[in-house]
């Protein structure tokens, strides 16, 4: 049975137009973006759920925020509500506002990887990956075997597995890991949470090997809410709290404050060690900014401040992960397989099922990408191999990545329900007519992140 869709809790104040474009006009802008839905005009989009990366509404308080911005360049009071939040909510002994999470991400990677080291994670996702690749280093994915099961209903289908993480420590040796992470939730697979007890357990294993444990925390809210949904002993735990448990095993966090913290742009990147926090301020200044704005705005920091809070309100994010399991369940009415169960901050559905007939090296979902804006002006991302597929330096072979999925990202606060209806109800559609359905095949790839430029030629 379909959940009910839960009440926005908000009304809306400010409406912004949408519209869907005809069917030529949609043929039209698919050929001249080369079939990559990243180089099209977002005019041309009717629903777009490409990301929920910045792409949600601003609170009247937000808002409100912004005005009292103060632009200073070194100590701005913009700073200071910032780090209250931050010290508040994370407690970590440092940290700086970067301009986004990759931002982060490349200081990070800047200051502790060297070429030939080895980075372990749940599942990196793409920023992650291609900022350790482009310092010479390799990201490695120890996620549970359930993870590549989309059917396989395990609460918390992000959890690393710590047999294969310890087992991968033995082999390689410590001194070839400068860093460990998580990402909460898995975002490359499915949005899927990461328990407490898994993260206590990852971080006993790093704690052990003297490897410093790093979380990717884009979308820690979400994931703490599951965590208190799901795991036993949360249920009267605040989100909050729960959140203050997952950082406290940590020794540093970098997250894209695009997604759980509601703002536009904004990232941030904390750690407790002092030295590091030196080499993270010298290397921020040389490439974002000075350390108290991080390549910000003063009113960007103000709008994080308060977004950070809003993120972790309750009654948002019941109806947040009521929006998504509802889309789900349309979906799955529909007969559209998609991973199971839903994920926080999107549905992820399994394009190498819709279309068994196209190989991976034929993109299906990239091929269910381009049909969901033929048929209803809709735009999802490719995550499969498009995205993850590479070719090992070592043995001069392709990888693939075990699933194709097609994500469709929900920006929060963003759209209704009437919206999600219409999603599943094309691909509904698609679905009628999945056999007739063809792959691509490049006609231009960049080396890394080849999703956002690459070119398709449909076959
Ligand atoms: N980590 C995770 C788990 C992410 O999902 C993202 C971005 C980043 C880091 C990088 O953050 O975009 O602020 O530089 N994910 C977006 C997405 C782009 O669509 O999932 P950023």
């Amino acid at each position: 049975m379909t959940p009910t869709y839960p009440p926005e809790p908000f009304r809306i104040k400010v409406t912004e137009p949408i519209r869907l474009i005809p069917r030529e006009a949609r043929e039209a802008a698919l050929k001249e973006a080369g079939y990559n839905l990243f180089l099209m005009k977002a005019e041309d989009i009717f629903i777009d759920l490409l990301t929920d990366s910045g792409t949600g509404a601003m609170s009247q308080e937000q808002w409100a925020a912004l005005m009292r911005g103060d632009e200073s360049y070194a100590g701005a009071r913009s700073f200071h509500r910032l780090k209250s939040a931050v010290d508040d909510i994370f407690g970590f002994k440092h940290f700086v506002p970067t301009h986004q999470g990759r931002a982060a991400e490349n200081i990070l990677a800047a200051c502790l990887v060297k070429p030939g080291q080895y980075v372990p994670s749940n599942m990196h996702f793409d920023t992650t990956d291609a900022n350790i690749r482009a310092r010479g280093g390799r990201p490695v994915n120890l996620v549970i075997d359930e993870a590549h099961d989309p059917g396989n209903r395990h609460p918390f289908k992000g959890n690393m597995d710590i047999a294969k993480l310890r087992a991968f420590i033995e082999k390689v040796g410590v001194k070839n890991i400068p860093l460990g992470m998580v990402t909460v939730t898995n975002n490359a697979g499915g949005g899927q949470p990461v328990s407490m007890e898994n993260l206590k357990a990852i971080a006993k294993v790093y704690r052990e090997y003297g490897i410093p444990f790093f979380i990717d925390a884009a979308r820690y809210a979400e994931n703490c809410y599951f965590i208190k949904q799901r795991e036993p002993g949360y249920e009267n735990k605040s989100v909050k709290e729960i959140a203050r448990e997952m950082f406290a095993l940590a020794d540093g966090m970098c997250m894209s404050a695009k997604k759980d913290a509601i703002v536009n742009i904004g990232g941030l990147l904390c750690v407790n060690d002092e030295t590091l926090f030196q080499n993270v301020k010298n290397e921020l200044i040389l490439r974002e900014g000075f350390p108290t704005y991080g390549g910000l705005a003063g009113r960007d920091l103000d709008a994080m401040a308060v977004g950070l809070y809003e993120g972790l309100d309750e009654d948002y994010l019941a109806y947040r992960l009521g929006q998504t399991a509802y889309l789900a369940s349309r979906l799955t009415e529909a007969g559209i397989p998609t991973i199971q169960p839903a994920g926080g901050h999107g549905v992820y559905v399994n394009a190498g099922a819709v279309f068994p007939h196209i190989p991976n090296y034929e993109f299906p979902a990239q091929a269910l990408a381009v049909e969901l804006y033929r048929e209803g002006g809709i735009r999802g991302v490719e995550i499969g191999s498009v995205m993850f597929a590479y070719l090992d330096p070592e043995t001069n072979e392709w990888h693939y990545p075990k699933l194709e999925l097609l994500r469709l990202a929900i920006p929060r606060r963003t759209y209704t329900q009437s919206h999600l209806d219409y999603v599943a109800d094309t691909l509904a559609k698609i679905k009628s007519r999945a056999a007739s359905v063809r792959g691509y095949k490049f006609t231009y790839a960049p080396e890394l992140l080849r999703h956002f430029t690459a070119r398709f030629e449909p076959l």
